[in-house]
């Protein structure tokens, strides 16, 4: 479903990305370890459009991405939960949520099925983002992904077993169903904080 073949980044003169190949198949889920500074985060932006890899190819759903800026590509159905959540702190949680869907050709996730995942996100909707504590922030990301009605996630985690508890356990392993309903999910984490 997702295919990266040899792909090469860099920012300004530096390489970073050295001919980075790999496949994420339908129902998979693939995460990337490594040390800090190793290119995890850069190769999920070079996915995204937002590094673009200068040599290789990146396809989604059969469909060439490579060159496609990042806007078509999220319409293309790839959502992203940054590391850093990047959500609008002075809107409330229920706004940055609305703000993320539109129309693709994906079944959308209204904000009662993303409370259904995460219940505590029932009573931070109201409440604006600057107000809340980074896992109440943690689990407004990963719904506004959901909610851009992405088939497929990218996490950027720099904190695994805090993402795992948000999702209401404590091993990597039973992560998994809870992202059953996401077709293929991309995680990214450092192994120097898992
Ligand atoms: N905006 C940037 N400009 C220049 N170099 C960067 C930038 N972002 C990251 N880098 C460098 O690229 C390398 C890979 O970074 P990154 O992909 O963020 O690593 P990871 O996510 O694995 O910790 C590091 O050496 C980092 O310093
Ligand atoms: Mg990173």
């Amino acid at each position: 479903m997702l295919s990266v073949r040899d792909i090469e980044t860099y920012y300004g003169e530096t390489q970073v990305l050295f001919g980075v190949s790999l496949d994420v198949r339908a129902g998979e889920i693939v995460a990337l370890l490594g040390p800090s500074g190793a290119g995890k985060t850069t190769l999920l932006r070079s996915i995204l459009g937002l590094t673009p890899a200068r040599r290789g190819h990146i396809e989604f759903g059969g469909r060439d991405v490579t060159r496609l800026p990042t806007h078509e590509i999220a319409r293309a159905g790839i959502g992203w939960v940054p590391d850093d959540r990047r959500v609008f702190p002075t809107l409330t949680a229920a706004r940055n949520l609305a703000i993320a869907r539109k129309r693709t050709p994906y079944r959308a996730f209204t904000p009662e099925a993303c409370c259904d995942i995460f219940p505590a996100l029932r009573h931070l909707l109201p409440r604006e983002c600057e107000n809340m504590s980074g896992g109440e922030l943690q689990m407004v990301s990963i719904s506004r992904s959901r909610s851009g009605l992405f088939p497929s996630m990218m996490f950027g985690f720099s904190n695994v077993e805090i993402s795992c508890e948000l999702m209401g356990s404590g091993t990597m392993s039973s992560v998994r169903p809870k992202l059953s309903t996401c077709s293929r999910s991309l995680l990214n984490a450092s192994t120097d904080h898992c």
